[in-house]
């Protein structure tokens, strides 16, 4: 076997044995059940792990990842993520977090095929739609991609407020903030872009449900 795939195991032993030193009881507690306080909504790219950047443990982050951190109002595996995770674990906080140099954004400001992947980078597209005006009057292509990767997430946190199951989480009172952050794999820093919407107020008239 590759020593790429065995290490994994080995990793597992010392990882077990070290959280063990640290709390006989770690992995008793977390057999009893989650309770986390936060859905990650991250991006799938390999330097953006949720837990190891922002210091959590096992049991404290609910996370849902795909390309490009999107929301995508057709996408079963989000909404079921997202319903379990606001109705069933009743967490107060859900995070889009997208990141600088994502492979995803870029791709959806070219215009190369990629293959299947076009399909779900036509939403990414449809933000730059939105925003053409500011990305294009931006001077670099670096410019260009860092912004839209702001405006993808911001446009996230507006698709989240659009579910039924956020708004109906608010009309029964709930405390529930949606946050948009952005990590810098350049320098492992974590911004909030301060885009947090608590209420219904922000949501476009058209996209209301009556309660
Ligand atoms: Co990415």
């Amino acid at each position: 076997m590759p020593k790429i795939f065995t290490d994994i195991f080995k990793n597992n032993q010392e990882w077990v044995q070290q959280k063990l030193n640290q709390d006989p009881d770690f992995f008793n507690k977390l057999a009893k059940g989650q309770k986390p306080p936060i859905l990650w909504i991250g991006c799938s790219d390999s330097r953006v792990p949720a837990n190891e950047i922002t210091g959590t443990q096992p049991g404290e982050i609910f996370v849902h990842r795909n390309i490009a951190n999107m929301v995508v109002h057709t996408d079963m595996s989000m909404l079921s993520v997202l319903d379990y995770a606001v109705n069933v674990l009743e967490v107060s906080h859900v995070i889009v977090c997208g990141h600088y140099g994502c492979g995803g954004v870029n791709a959806a400001l070219d215009n190369k095929q990629v293959g299947i992947i076009d399909n779900w980078l036509r939403n990414i597209k449809d933000v730059y739609r939105l925003h053409k005006a500011e990305i294009d009057a931006l001077p670099t292509l670096e410019q260009k991609q860092r912004r839209m990767v702001e405006v993808n997430v911001q446009e996230q946190v507006f698709d989240l407020i659009k579910t039924s199951i956020i708004q109906n989480a608010w009309a029964r009172g709930r405390f529930l903030q949606v946050h948009g952050l952005v990590y810098d794999i350049a320098n492992g820093i974590l911004k909030d872009l301060n885009v947090t919407v608590g209420d219904n107020s922000e949501i476009d008239s058209v996209y209301k449900f009556d309660v």
